[in-house]
């Protein structure tokens, strides 16, 4: 395991291992001999920074690239000041390809006077090869560019880099391996998240994840269980199960196994008292998942189930593979066997050909189901996808005009719903000191609500009794009671 490797010992003038994850080990310690050269000639350790775009499957994957960096021997920094800059980016919707456009043309100057400097560029943007191309025709001063399949040879691109002094591309098109045991550095002391599977097989008509994320593929239900054990025995009480599609995860296993079955193990380690997941695709959402939910004390009650769309006709086309009927009568039998969950959603507005009627649909669903926060975006179309080429593209102007109508509707229900608690005593972990007071924390509570109340640092990633005195729409003001 990657905390027993002690990189010093490794033979760096030896052959590099074939086998993964020590491959990778072999030319972590080999980029540490360049870090200390760096440290005898400025007098201080390198810097380096990752900024993460995009979903939590991306931020853990930054974490995975911070622990890397870590056992090089880079020292964390900010953008304004690291002498490493990764971006792991994000292609979803096009406002994220322009964001990192934007925010790479400003490192340039940086990098003009820190000779030394050194930029990455990672994630699922890189797996679209028009981004690759335009990177190196027009941003030529980027020194590492990879993409979702390889991200583990993170330590190998750094070495390939320093020994070539070029530019170094290495983007795969897809992957069935998954590297296991490589450091990580996580974020928070006390929550983490845990990978259960990668890729997507769904092909929603307007996605561009299958294509940058590659094919379904779980892990092993032991590996997983050896992080989670391993994380919790490192102080993690709260975890975050993370796939595209967790419902599905399993079934393409040598051995399958059910999600719910993988929560029943997962329930029994120690020392976890929360278990989140995300995110649930409706289709695949069985009765066993929301039995085993029901009689858990651990699992959250709260569940992400992305709607996308109310009305079954264009359901149909974006290939959800369920109806507006079908969603609500999921949501009645959820809701009959936990009354209090908390159920939050995605909706996209203006996929091509929505009409009025369509939409009304749409706004009819978050009514009956009165969600407790709901992401909503505006289509955006990516190159590849069968949406792009569908007619009736919806104008913009009618796309901004419902956008804000679901808005309203949206925030007005989610402030009623969150009213719903005021006056109850609730259990929050305590995630940091509350960034617009000093003297205040923040806690999440289990159904992912925010309560900011009266504390200090010593109480973060302690579970505190709070009594939530005030709703303000999406979060509470609360006092820590004796209890
Ligand atoms: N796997 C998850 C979501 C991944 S992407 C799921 O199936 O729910 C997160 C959200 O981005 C999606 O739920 C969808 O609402 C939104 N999204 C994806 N592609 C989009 C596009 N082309 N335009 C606008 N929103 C999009
Ligand atoms: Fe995209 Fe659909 Fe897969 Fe989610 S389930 S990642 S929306 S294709
Ligand atoms: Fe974006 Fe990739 Fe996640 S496209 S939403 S970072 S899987």
């Amino acid at each position: 395991m990657y905390n027993e490797i002690n990189l010093d010992k490794i033979d760096i003038n030896a052959d590099p291992p074939a086998e993964e994850p020590a491959r990778q080990f072999y030319f972590m310690a080999k980029c540490r001999r360049w870090v200390r050269d760096f440290e005898k000639t400025n007098g201080r350790l390198p810097k380096a920074c990752v900024t993460t775009f995009g979903c939590q499957m991306n931020a853990r994957d930054s974490e995975k690239l911070r622990g890397v960096l870590r056992e090089i021997g880079y020292a964390p920094g900010t953008e304004e000041d690291a002498d490493f800059i990764i971006y792991n980016t994000c292609t979803v919707r096009e406002n994220a390809n322009t964001r990192v456009y934007g925010r790479l043309g400003q490192l340039k100057p940086g990098k003009k006077k820190n000779p030394n400097m050194m930029i990455g560029l990672c994630g699922c943007m890189m797996q679209e090869p028009e981004a690759v191309e335009k990177l190196k025709k027009s941003y030529r001063f980027v020194d590492i560019i990879f993409g979702t399949h390889n991200i583990y040879k993170f330590a190998e691109l750094i070495a390939a880099r320093f020994e070539s002094g070029q530019m170094v591309i290495d983007i795969w098109k897809d992957t069935d391996q998954i590297v296991e045991n490589l450091p990580n550095e996580r974020k928070y002391s006390f929550k983490s998240g845990v990978n259960i599977m990668f890729g997507c097989n769904n092909f929603c008509s307007y996605c561009i994840v299958p294509y940058v994320r590659g094919r379904e593929r779980s892990r092993e239900p032991k590996e997983i269980l050896r992080e989670i054990e391993r994380l919790a025995s490192d102080g993690v009480s709260e975890i975050m199960l993370l796939g595209q599609n967790v419902n599905s995860y399993g079934k393409t296993l040598e051995t399958p196994v059910t999600f719910a079955e993988l929560l029943k193990e997962i329930e029994k380690v120690d020392g976890i008292r929360r278990i989140r997941f995300m995110t649930s695709h409706p289709k695949d959402l069985s009765d066993e998942l929301i039995e085993v939910m029901a009689d858990s004390k651990k699992i959250c009650r709260h569940l992400h189930l992305p709607v996308q769309s109310g009305s079954t006709d264009i359901l149909s086309r974006m290939n959800r593979r369920y109806t507006k009927e079908q969603y609500l009568k999921l949501v009645e039998k959820i809701r009959k066997a936990m009354p209090d969950i908390s159920l939050t959603t995605d909706i996209i507005v203006g996929f091509p050909g929505e009409t009025e009627a369509d939409f009304e649909e749409t706004l009819d669903v978050v009514r009956k189901v009165r969600y407790d926060s709901a992401f909503t975006f505006i289509y955006s179309k990516r190159t590849g996808t069968p949406a792009a080429v569908m007619e009736n593209q919806v104008p913009e102007e009618v796309i901004k005009n419902r956008f804000d109508r679901l808005l309203k509707e949206v925030q007005e229900i989610a402030a009623k719903a969150c009213v719903v608690h005021e006056g109850t005593t609730k259990e929050a972990l305590v995630e940091n000191i509350s960034e617009h007071d000093e003297n205040m924390v923040t806690g999440r509570l289990g159904n992912n609500l925010l309560v900011h109340f009266a504390g200090d640092a010593s109480l973060i990633g302690k579970y505190i009794n709070v009594y939530l005195k005030e709703c303000k729409g999406f979060y509470y003001i609360g006092e820590k009671t004796e209890e």
